[in-house]
């Protein structure tokens, strides 16, 4: 027997190991990552098409917890209840995915949305109560008192439902109505397929909607003194800590989510951040909330975390100040144009006359402006995007008031 048949036999052989190594270095890690048969072929077989279709898809859920925990692909694509079910690739999925497929294993945290303001009330804001099932309004009625029975925005008739869609709708619609009988999306905060909460802490994850002259935060914060340690010392800051044992360790510089949400240091982590607010700021008059003095004691718990007692009481009995005389400045330049209607110089319907959106930018953009500012540390936003314009507008205000009494031979 020649020696060459089995030189060749051993080459072979080995080649078909190396072979079979780089082959399966070449499929996805969560295929071959799996603990278990069923997963791989759940995941697995999701993640090897989808790698080619969509890489990043599959990338963004490797970087998961999930995928750590081994919470595969079809745990959360498959139908939830009330859900359609489609053929996909040999598996049944549901077309189109709810905060119904998060909540089978997180449903606190979807029953303590629920209760949000991130919930039905954002909807109805828009689109009013006829939008929700009467049981959907009767429930956040009951948290969120005259948030959600209320007609339809006037914008939404006025700008047209394209407009309404793809602005409105695309903020508002973190609590959109699903078909399958639940609310909302949390998607907007935790992405997808990373399902991070480093993400959600990040502030310009919340200002994706919290931003603009009606809503300001995202500025206010940009410019606060936490804003401004956030951006120095972000790469020290530990965004990734779990909420359960978070720390002023891991956060020692504050983020929306940090006073709003987080559980720092043993407080109670939430996902109604109303449980920490005492005032209605985004009101044209500001009033308190129901539970005003619980509220603020939940907040300046975060804020004592960090501060003494006196700064943040400082700071709290400033900013109320600036509530009552924004709510001063406000009811008077309400006044001037109910006057108007009242004596019948003003008869056009709302929204039709230059006075009209005067008033409404100074109460809708400068004094909700202001009023968040002095809360969140935006000096800029109090005055110069604040109480200047609502002065400015204020006498604009009166001069278009006395040519229309003018015009109307009514001085
Ligand atoms: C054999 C390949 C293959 C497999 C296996 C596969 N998919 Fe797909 N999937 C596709 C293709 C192709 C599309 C269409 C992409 C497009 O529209 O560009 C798609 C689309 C999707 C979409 C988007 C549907 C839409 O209309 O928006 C989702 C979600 C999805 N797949 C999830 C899954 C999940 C979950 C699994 C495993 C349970 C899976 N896929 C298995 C190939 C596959
Ligand atoms: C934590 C839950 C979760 C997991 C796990 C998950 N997905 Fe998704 N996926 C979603 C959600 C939510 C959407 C958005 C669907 C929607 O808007 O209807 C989505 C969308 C998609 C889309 C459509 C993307 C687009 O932009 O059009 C594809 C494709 C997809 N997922 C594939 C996968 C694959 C493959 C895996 C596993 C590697 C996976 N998903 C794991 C929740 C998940
Ligand atoms: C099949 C069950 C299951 C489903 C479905 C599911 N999750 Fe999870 N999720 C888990 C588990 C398990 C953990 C890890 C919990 C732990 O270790 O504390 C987790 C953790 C998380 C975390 C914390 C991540 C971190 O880094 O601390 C977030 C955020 C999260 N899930 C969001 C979602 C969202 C959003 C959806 C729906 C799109 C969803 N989950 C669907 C089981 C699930
Ligand atoms: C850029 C995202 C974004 C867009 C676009 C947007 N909103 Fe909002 N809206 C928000 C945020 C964020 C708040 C919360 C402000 C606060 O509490 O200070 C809000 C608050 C509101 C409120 C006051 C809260 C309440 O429930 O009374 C109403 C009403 C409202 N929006 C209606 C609308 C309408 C109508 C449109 C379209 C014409 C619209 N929004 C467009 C993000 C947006
Ligand atoms: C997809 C858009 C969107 C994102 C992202 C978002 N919000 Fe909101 N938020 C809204 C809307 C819309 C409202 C107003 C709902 C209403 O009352 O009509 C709101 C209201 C609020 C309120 C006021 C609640 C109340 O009781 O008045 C707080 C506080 C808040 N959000 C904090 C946050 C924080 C913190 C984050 C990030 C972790 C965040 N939001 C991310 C859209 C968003
Ligand atoms: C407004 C943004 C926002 C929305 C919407 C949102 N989350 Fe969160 N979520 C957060 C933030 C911020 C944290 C981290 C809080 C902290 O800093 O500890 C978090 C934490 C979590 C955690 C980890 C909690 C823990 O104790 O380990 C889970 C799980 C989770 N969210 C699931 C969900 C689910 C499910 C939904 C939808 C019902 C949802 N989230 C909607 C912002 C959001
Ligand atoms: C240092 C803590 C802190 C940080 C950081 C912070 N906020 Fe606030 N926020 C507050 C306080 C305090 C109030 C007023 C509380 C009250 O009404 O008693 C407030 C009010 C609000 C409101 C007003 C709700 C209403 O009544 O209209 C919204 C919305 C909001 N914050 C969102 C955000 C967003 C988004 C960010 C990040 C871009 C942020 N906040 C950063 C402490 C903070
Ligand atoms: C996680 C820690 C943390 C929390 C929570 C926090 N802060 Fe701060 N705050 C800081 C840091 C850090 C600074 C910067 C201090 C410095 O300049 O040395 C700061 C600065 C400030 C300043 C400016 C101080 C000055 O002398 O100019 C004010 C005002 C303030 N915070 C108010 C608040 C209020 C009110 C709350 C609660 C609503 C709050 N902070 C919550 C960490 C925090």
């Amino acid at each position: 027997m020649s020696f060459r048949p089995v030189f060749i036999a051993v080459v072979i052989g080995f080649a078909l190991v190396i072979a079979a190594f780089l082959v399966n270095r070449q499929r996805p890690r969560v295929e071959t990552a799996q603990p278990t048969a069923a997963l791989v072929r759940a995941s697995g077989k999701c993640a090897e098409c989808h790698s080619q279709q969509q890489y990043s898809v599959v990338h963004e859920y490797e970087l998961s917890l999930h995928a750590r925990k081994g919470i595969n692909c079809l745990d959360c694509h498959q139908p939830a209840q009330g859900q359609q079910r489609v053929e996909h690739k040999g598996f049944v999925i549901a077309p189109k995915l709810t905060a119904g497929n998060c909540r089978s294993c997180h449903e606190q945290i979807y029953q303590e949305f629920l209760r949000s303001r991130h919930a039905a009330p954002a909807w109805a804001a828009v689109y009013g109560q006829q939008s929700l099932t009467p049981e959907q309004v009767d429930f956040s009625e009951r948290f969120q008192p005259g948030a959600t029975k209320r007609p339809p925005h006037p914008f939404v008739a006025l700008e047209g439902a394209s407009s309404a869609q793809s602005g409105c709708a695309a903020c508002h619609s973190v609590g959109k109505p699903n078909d399958d009988g639940t609310i909302g999306t949390c998607t907007v905060c935790h992405t997808r397929h990373t399902s991070s909460v480093a993400i959600a802490r990040l502030p310009t994850t919340c200002g994706q909607c919290h931003m603009g002259p009606d809503h300001s935060q995202l500025e206010i914060y940009d410019e606060s003194r936490h804003g401004v340690m956030f951006t120095a010392e972000r790469q020290l800051l530990n965004l990734d800590a779990p909420p359960k044992t978070l720390t002023t360790r891991d956060m020692f510089v504050p983020t929306c989510a940090t006073c709003h949400m987080s559980g720092l240091n043993g407080q109670k982590v939430t996902h109604d951040p109303s449980e920490r607010l005492s005032y209605y700021l985004a009101d044209a008059i500001t009033k308190a909330r129901p539970d005003y003095e619980r509220a603020q004691a939940n907040m300046q718990q975060i804020c004592g975390q960090c501060h003494s007692s006196s700064l943040v009481k400082r700071v709290y009995t400033d900013a109320a100040k600036v509530v009552e005389t924004t709510n001063a400045r406000v009811q008077a330049a309400s006044d001037i144009v109910s006057k108007l209607r009242k004596d019948g110089v003003l008869t056009t319907p709302p929204f039709t006359q230059p006075i009209d959106f005067l008033y409404f930018d100074l109460w809708h953009y400068d004094g909700r402006t202001s009023k968040h500012g002095a809360f969140m540390g935006g000096a800029d936003f109090v005055q110069w995007h604040g109480n200047y314009p609502i002065l400015a507008k204020t006498v604009e205000l009166q001069a278009q008031a006395a040519e229309l009494r003018r015009r109307h031979g009514r001085p």
